[in-house]
């Protein structure tokens, strides 16, 4: 079978044949790969970026944002069945630290985890993938055109119930999970509007928050577009800077970063309220020096009483989750959010999107095959 392979280190990116995996234990399923996104990630990756073979090997199977249908499962399977649709999660735990034994690898506190398509271990750009039924979500049907924004939505999601756990907490509200007592009515700014930002922005929505998006580009372009499609207000970062966001929304509770910009990310901090929570999903790439006022920013931060979390991953209940919100958020918003998905390409056209970035895309998928 064909996959999509680089060689870390390096910008070498090559098609090349794989043996097709085969089910060798019962708890195993195996999917025909229909779709796979392409984010920051896979493009740092591609251009030599952070990247690790499994052992042994020189070359990485990449991709980790999948959706495919079941083409068959072990005995002891119970979840699904060939026809079904669903997608893999990305992380493995490392099997011996508290929180890996706890289901939570997203929150593995040894470091020896592996990502599938990142981290030793081989991807999801390929024609079948094989893995366990305990790293198997399912999607319903009717979801089938959204499938591939299972994993960017649990990334938001994850992201979005630690800020909102916090702030539940620190009150005693809340059914610790829904995150939705405390949401409801909060002004939520969300900085950079690419797909988790709006994924995220979605979520927010449906949590009954006041959604404000931050981006930098015209207010007639797609994602502001959308984001007033899912009911938020575009701030356009170029006329707005963050610290004068005070003035026109009184208290900003929760600021939900996805730009990946270090220096936008500290910038936010000005346009944080009282007692706000900051959560930072954007993971920014090189290594150039910033000059801070870190006196100014550490004062701030304590007599506010701001929290600042970063998250990255998510576990199983954030796919789980983030499935829900977009059944539901396709039942609301309808066409709005397929328009999400902005680049559909063959695997054969991988160079398309992979080694270029265009202008208006929000997300970029890789197709392997249609649903059966
Ligand atoms: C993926 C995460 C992963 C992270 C760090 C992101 O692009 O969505 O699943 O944990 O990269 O490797």
């Amino acid at each position: 079978m064909k996959a999509i392979a680089i060689i870390p280190g390096t910008k070498q990116v090559n098609l090349v044949e794989r043996p097709e995996p085969k089910i060798s234990a019962p708890d195993e399923i195996k999917l025909r790969v229909l779709r796979v996104g392409i984010c920051g990630t896979d493009r740092e990756e591609v251009a030599g970026g952070r990247a690790d073979a499994p052992p042994g090997q020189k070359e990485l199977v990449i991709g980790h944002e999948m959706f495919g249908q079941v083409v068959e499962v072990g005995s002891a399977v119970r979840s699904a069945r060939a026809g079904d649709f669903g997608c893999f999660t990305v992380r493995r735990g490392c099997g011996h630290c508290s929180f890996c034994l706890a289901d939570r690898s997203d929150l593995c506190s040894s470091g020896d985890y592996t990502e599938r398509g990142i981290r030793r271990r081989d991807g999801y750009e390929t024609e079948f993938v094989l893995d366990q039924e305990k790293y198997f979500v399912p999607v319903p049907p009717e979801l089938v055109p959204l499938g591939v924004l299972a994993e960017p939505m649990s990334v938001s999601q994850k992201a979005i119930d630690e800020a909102l756990r916090v702030q539940e907490a620190r009150l005693g509200i809340g059914d610790s999970g829904s995150g939705n007592a405390w949401a409801r009515g909060k002004v939520a700014l969300v900085a950079g509007l690419g797909p988790i930002g709006l994924l995220g922005a979605i979520a927010l929505a449906l949590r009954g928050a006041k959604v404000l998006g931050l981006d930098v580009v015209d207010k007639e372009s797609l994602r502001p577009k959308l984001l007033g499609q899912f009911g938020g207000t575009y701030v356009d970062g170029r006329e707005t800077q963050p610290s004068a966001l005070a003035n026109y929304f009184e208290q900003i509770d929760l600021i939900f970063e996805a730009t990946g910009v270090a220096r936008v990310e500290f910038n936010l901090l000005a346009a944080l309220g009282l007692n706000g929570v900051y959560v930072l999903t954007g993971i920014p790439g090189g290594d150039r020096p910033l000059q801070l006022d870190g006196a100014a920013l550490m004062r701030q931060l304590v007599l506010r009483n701001q929290a600042m979390i970063g998250s990255v991953n998510a576990a199983r209940k954030h796919f789980e989750a983030g499935i829900a919100d977009l059944a539901q958020a396709q039942k609301k918003w309808g066409d709005a959010v397929n328009q999400l998905i902005t680049h559909v390409v063959p695997y054969a056209s991988f160079a398309d999107v992979l080694e270029q970035h265009p202008e208006n895309e929000i997300k970029a998928v890789i197709e392997w095959d249609k649903p059966h």
